[in-house]
């Protein structure tokens, strides 16, 4: 498969997945780098790295990546390199968190409360410096060597925040009616290919927030078309934020097999441009029905691919059953970044375990 004269060797990708592997500060770390080379040596066509922030002030924890000086440079060089060497394109997320940023005074579209903290509205200033900040880091991706860079619009990050009727309550031109709502991040987009030139962007998506007063795929679609309008590469869906993840009936949603394929489905019912899904997709058998009935072009693997980096190797050898497969009770990897810690996974041969503990600092 192409896209934007790249070339795809299977149809297989890592979907982005923060597991606290930066070295304090942000930076690219000795455990980081054999990570992202065990995951490129799968066997996936691409990796897409966990997200990156634009801005310290729009960093999510200590131990997020940076992207916002030529300091971070070096480390992303040898990182995108790493993932090349092993004949597996390379990307990097990147991102503000917004109102989940991890610092004093968190800014956002709104002064909407996120677990007891009270963020302050950005100024349209504020705005226009941090759609340049976006641009100045897709930049520094490009600069390190990364195939392609990919925007943060999903798990209730800053992009979103602004899409979301709920996070945006402003009343000048960036809210409102959702035509104004997706306004920011399309403007970043365009800052952002403004500054790359011809180099491929894609955006996680956030299809649906899953709660009652939150966005929802019919307005969502209108944010897909509007960046296939303005030349985004792909779109990557997914479903949920901090603020849904947590509740029951969402707990129970996602312990489900694919659960986030219907939202790809849909996005793909109205763009054409690639399309990824991911979401519990543990086995090739599923992979190759949601390619098949055309729900996505591209699967997503995160913890399935974490949790087995053998995967894309065992389904070409259809070795199915050998794949080892991530718990639906088992929720220790998110637990654990959540926590500040960086995470392992309790179904790891010993090894691995051991391997990963020597390395973190
Ligand atoms: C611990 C953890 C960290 C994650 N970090 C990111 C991230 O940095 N960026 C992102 O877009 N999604 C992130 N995700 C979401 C994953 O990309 C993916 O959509 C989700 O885990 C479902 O795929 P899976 O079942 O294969 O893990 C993260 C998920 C988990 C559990
Ligand atoms: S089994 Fe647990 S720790 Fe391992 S990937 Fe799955 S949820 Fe994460």
């Amino acid at each position: 498969m192409r896209l934007k004269g790249l070339r795809f060797k299977n149809r297989i990708t890592m979907a982005p997945l923060y597991l606290g592997y930066a070295a304090a500060g942000g930076k690219v770390s000795p455990l980081l780098l054999h990570h992202y080379k065990e995951m490129a040596r799968s066997g996936a066509a691409m990796i897409m790295v966990e997200n990156a922030s634009i801005t310290p002030d729009g960093s999510g924890s200590p131990r997020t990546l940076r992207c916002d000086h030529n300091r971070y440079l070096k480390g992303l060089e040898t990182l995108a390199g790493v993932i090349r060497n092993e004949k597996c394109l390379a990307g990097l997320q990147i991102n503000h968190a917004g109102r989940f940023a991890h610092v004093p005074e968190a800014v956002a579209p709104s002064a909407v409360p996120a677990f007891g903290r009270t963020p302050r509205a950005l100024t349209k200033r504020e705005i226009t410096a941090v759609q340049k900040q976006f641009a100045n880091a897709a930049l520094r991706v490009k600069k390190a060597g990364f195939d392609l860079v990919e925007l943060h619009g999903g798990t209730g990050y800053l992009l979103s925040q602004f899409v979301s009727p709920r996070t945006n309550q402003r009343d000048d031109s960036y809210g409102g009616p959702i035509e104004n709502r997706i306004k920011f991040p399309l403007e970043v987009l365009k800052r952002v290919k403004d500054s790359v030139g011809d180099f491929p962007v894609g955006y996680r998506f956030l299809a649906d927030e899953w709660l009652p007063d939150g966005l929802r795929p019919e307005e969502s679609v209108l944010l897909a078309k509007a960046l296939e309008r303005e030349g985004i590469g792909y779109i990557s869906a997914m479903g949920g934020t901090y603020e849904s993840f947590f509740l029951p009936p969402i707990v129970q949603k996602s312990k489900k097999p694919g659960y986030m394929v219907s939202l790809a489905a849909s996005a793909k019912k109205n763009v054409g441009v690639p399309v990824i899904a991911a979401g519990r997709i543990s086995t090739p058998a599923k992979a190759e029905s949601i390619l098949k009935e055309k729900k996505a072009d591209l699967i997503g693997l995160a913890r399935m691919l974490w949790v087995d980096p053998q995967w894309p190797k065992k389904a070409r050898r259809g070795e199915d059953r050998k794949i080892l497969k991530c718990s639906p009770k088992c929720d220790a990897c998110f637990q654990l970044v959540m926590k500040g810690k960086p995470a392992y996974c309790p179904r790891w041969p010993r090894a691995t375990r051991e391997t990963y503990r020597s390395l973190f600092e």
